[in-house]
């Protein structure tokens, strides 16, 4: 949700343009409403700005060339107040002399007022933006000192936000503010960076600072000035990011999109690697909550959004059975909103792969204020959920570029599961067993992924051939239920065609009235060796929709003959335990969604109205 890039080098750099705009394209996945750059030159700061993506501001810049420069920041936006036009892209200028910009991600929720204070005071706006409002204020109350005027104007917002401004007097000076919205610092040799998030500077620093709530930073080529929005002085945190740039590039396939699905044998490898000790056994060190704090435990709920909360779903199921622990999966933005009954001896995990969404973070809030011990499983380090949790359990599946989840989505799964199976060790000799036994059963997952990535040629055909379907249902049971939800929700994103996902059991009680002849339906059969019989009654519900005409796609494990009569297709994943076929069951819907979406020509890395990373509620 919005990206934003800030960079200063030395006297001398001229760089400013390709680090802004290197960042820009990395960050595009944020918003893409528009996109927009100012630049320090000489007395005044230039501005480019655009609707549209990326590429309208490059064509912006090619008819009007900014000039070389050592200072710059870049935006580009999800629109949230005002339309996605030229006036309202950001940056946004403050004062009437073109010397100061600022650009904005975020909220400000009391702008209307502040808007009309300055409107009483002769200002004139150009855009409909919350965000011109606080670039006017910054300029009236400038005097000589970014950072001071940065502090004042803070002072008077209320929301979600991050800031950065420039201003022609103070040319080797940017100056950021954060609330409750993400900001990290790069740290370079001779000059800095701040960014949305690492993505922003990965091509020229891996050395970072994380920031600390209600804080503002002041970079310049030599320093980087943290304080509080109380004036105090403060620190960052700083930290090494552990990937490169090749991992935030397209490396041969031709959307990221494609490559994620392709890297999630590795994304759930490398969420296990360093998890268990010499001896099978779990150690969560990096937890750092004590085990009697976790063994007191009696209620566990889950707050996510999206495809983070189907694979919340689907831990459930897991953690139950393990643990018998119970646990209650809340879609985060409902969940403060319900009166929640949490206390001390509740854990409520988030599950979120920027650790940025708004929902989720104000979720998490409320748990600790209710006195629940909180862990946050995510993907992106020096992020604000992790932060505001008491413990963080990380996905290891590097960034995800594609605004569709999904090699996240695999991560986070195998990350409860770590989560789920280290509780059930806690409580116990026979517990530790079966988890050590799943444990080895899991590290088997991702070869299992990739056999699956090397025999989807058939999915891919079918989607072709579906390229003007209007409407998919997907149905499952059990851990096939989120996967079910997910698979449709990849459709809906990805394609833009009505899907819905239904426990299979549901079907009877209303949603059968859909099936007509020819109408798709992916059904997602659990294993034969899933308990209660589960195998026998989906293979009933298939022969149910067939008889009522519906086209039947059904996913099976391999040698399950079963549903051989009863399938229009049979798409094949390999044998597994119950409880881990989501993390194959969910691939081939996965590239089927990809691939019909290709052939209908849409963009799959971005897909229309979509955000990768929603940081308001
Ligand atoms: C769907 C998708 C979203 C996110 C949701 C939560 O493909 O990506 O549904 O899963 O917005 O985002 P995070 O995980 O960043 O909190």
């Amino acid at each position: 949700m919005c990206g934003i890039v800030g960079y200063v080098g030395r006297d001398d750099s001229t760089k400013a343009l390709d680090v802004v705009l290197d960042g820009l394209a990395r960050l595009e996945y944020r918003g893409y409403d528009s996109a927009g750059i100012a630049l320090v030159a000489g007395d005044v700061v230039e501005t480019r700005k655009r609707s549209g993506k990326l590429a309208n501001l490059l064509t912006e810049l090619d008819e009007q060339p900014l000039p070389e420069g050592r200072t710059a920041i870049g935006h580009t936006r999800w629109a949230t107040h005002g339309g996605p036009t030229d006036a309202n892209a950001h940056p946004h200028r403050g004062g009437t002399d073109g010397k100061l910009a600022l650009i904005h991600n975020g909220i400000i929720e009391n702008f209307h007022s502040l808007k009309s204070e300055l409107l009483d005071a002769g200002v004139h706006f150009e855009s409909e933006t919350d965000t011109e409002v606080v670039a006017q204020m910054l300029a009236e109350l400038y005097d000589g000192d970014l950072t001071a005027a940065m502090l004042a104007v803070v002072s008077r917002l209320e929301g979600a936000f991050t800031l950065l401004a420039v201003h022609a007097d103070q040319p080797g000076v940017v100056v950021g503010a954060r609330r409750n919205s993400p900001l990290v610092v790069g740290l370079g040799d001779g000059e800095n960076f701040l960014g949305s998030d690492v993505a922003a500077f990965i091509g020229y620093t891996r050395a970072a600072m994380e920031l600390e709530q209600d804080q503002i930073v002041t970079i310049t080529p030599e320093s980087v000035t943290v304080i509080g929005f109380d004036g105090q002085p403060a620190t960052g945190k700083q930290f090494h990011v552990d990937w490169d740039a090749a991992a935030a590039e397209k490396g041969g396939y031709d959307t990221f999109m494609e490559k994620e699905i392709h890297e999630q044998p590795q994304a759930v490898n490398d969420t296990l690697l360093g998890r268990t000790n010499e001896v099978g056994a779990l150690e969560l060190d990096e937890l750092r909550i004590s085990e009697e704090q976790l063994r007191a435990v009696d209620r566990i709920t889950i707050v996510a959004c999206g495809t983070a909360a189907y694979a919340g779903m689907v831990a459930k199921y897991a953690i139950e059975h393990w643990t018998r622990i119970p646990v209650e999966v809340s879609l985060a933005h409902e969940f403060r909103y319900c009166d929640p009954i949490v206390d001390d001896r509740t854990l409520v995990v988030s599950i979120s792969q920027s650790g940025e969404t708004m929902d989720t973070l104000m979720a998490v809030k409320h748990a600790r204020e209710l006195g629940a011990l909180t862990i946050s499983v995510c993907n992106t380090h020096g992020s604000t959920i992790p932060r505001e949790s008491d413990a963080v359990l990380y996905t290891h599946a590097g960034p995800e570029v594609a605004v569709a989840s999904t090699k996240a989505f695999l991560a986070q799964i195998t990350a409860c599961y770590v989560l789920g199976l280290y509780l059930a060790q806690l409580k116990g000799q026979s517990y530790a067993q079966d988890a050590k036994a799943v444990m080895a059963q899991l590290q088997q997952v991702p070869d299992r992924i990739t056999e699956l990535l090397g025999d989807l040629d058939r999915v891919r055909e079918i989607a072709r051939f579906m390229a003007d379907t209007r409407s998919v249902l997907f149905l499952g049971r059990h851990v096939g239920f989120p996967v079910a939800l997910e698979g449709a929700l990849k459709l809906k994103e990805l394609a833009y065609i009505h899907a819905e996902g239904f426990a299979a059991g549901e079907l009877k009680h209303g949603p059968i009235a859909l099936i007509e002849p020819g109408q798709p339906v992916f059904i997602v059969v659990p294993g034969p060796d899933t308990p209660h019989g589960l195998h026998g009654k989906v293979v009933s519900n298939i022969q149910e929709i067939r008889a009522r005409g519906a086209r039947t796609l059904v996913i099976a494990e391999d040698g399950d003959d079963a549903v051989v009569p009863f399938a229009d297709e049979v798409i094949r994943v390999p044998r597994t335990a119950p409880l881990l076929q989501p993390l194959l069951t969910v691939v081939p819907l996965q590239v089927f969604a990809l691939e019909l979406a290709t052939a209908k020509g849409l963009d799959v890395d971005q897909p229309r109205n979509l955000a990768k990373s929603v940081t308001v509620e």
